[in-house]
């Protein structure tokens, strides 16, 4: 079967990790979670204390760029790819609600998008891929076949984060939750270098009120068109 690209973009937790890990398992692809990769970066810059509540030294991030090394490795038994820096699994301490709060500010610097974008369009050079993120069908995979936007409601989405944080034993109160899923939306989309915007070809797929089911059958739909009409 001829395989494609699939560029899914779109606001925080607006459920895109989810459905493109179910697509990659449907269709055979490799699922790539860009956004973990500037997490990575966030968490290095964190480690090294190069970012804080007060001050971010971008400078020190930026000289120390060339040490970071970011891949990802199967869990055979979660079924998808964890994120590993400099060779240790940081799947776990990178979705914390600190992490979080800093991201949107080292998204924002240039030199890391420079480095990322390459190495993702290394990762999508076979096709087969479906890779989530904010500059996937605008910047990373201009060409892709198929691109999706994803939207829902800042307090829906804000809810789906916060019933995972507390999942996960975090001790996070519903408001900060909202309250970060807002900052990040204004800052992603806001930046200077390669904003949160929809791609002129992007479908847009608003799933507020949509089951995980509904939204993975209309998406799948759209998959089977795309590649159906390039025989
Ligand atoms: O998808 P996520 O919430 O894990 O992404 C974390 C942050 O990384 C998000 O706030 C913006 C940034 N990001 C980006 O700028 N470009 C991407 N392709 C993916 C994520």
């Amino acid at each position: 079967m001829n395989k494609i690209t699939i560029a899914i973009d779109g606001f925080s937790s607006t459920g895109k990790s989810t459905v493109a890990k179910q697509l990659a398992k449907h269709l055979g692809y490799v699922y790539v979670d860009s956004g973990a990769m500037y997490r990575a970066i966030t968490f290095y810059a964190m480690q090294q204390s190069f970012i804080n509540r007060n001050s971010f030294n971008k400078e020190a991030l930026i000289n120390d760029l060339p040490k970071i090394k970011i891949n990802f490795k199967l869990n055979k038994t979660l079924g998808f790819a964890e994120v590993y820096l400099n060779g240790e699994n940081i799947e776990k301490q990178i979705r914390t609600l600190e992490v979080s709060s800093f991201v949107s500010k080292v998204a924002a610097v240039s030199e890391v998008r420079k480095k990322l974008v390459e190495q993702q369009q290394e990762m999508g050079e076979g096709k087969g891929v479906v890779m989530d993120g904010r500059d996937i069908g605008t910047v990373v995979f201009p060409e892709a076949e198929l691109k999706l936007f994803m939207t829902a409601s800042a307090e829906k989405r804000a809810i789906r984060r916060y019933e995972e944080l507390i999942e996960r034993g975090d001790k996070v109160s519903y408001e900060d939750v909202l309250k970060n899923v807002q900052e990040r939306d204004y800052i992603d989309s806001n930046r200077e270098d390669s904003p949160l915007e929809k791609a002129k070809e992007a479908i847009e797929i608003d799933n507020s009120d949509m089951t995980l089911e509904e939204q993975f059958n209309k998406i799948l739909e759209l998959v089977k068109m795309t590649i159906e009409d390039r025989k």
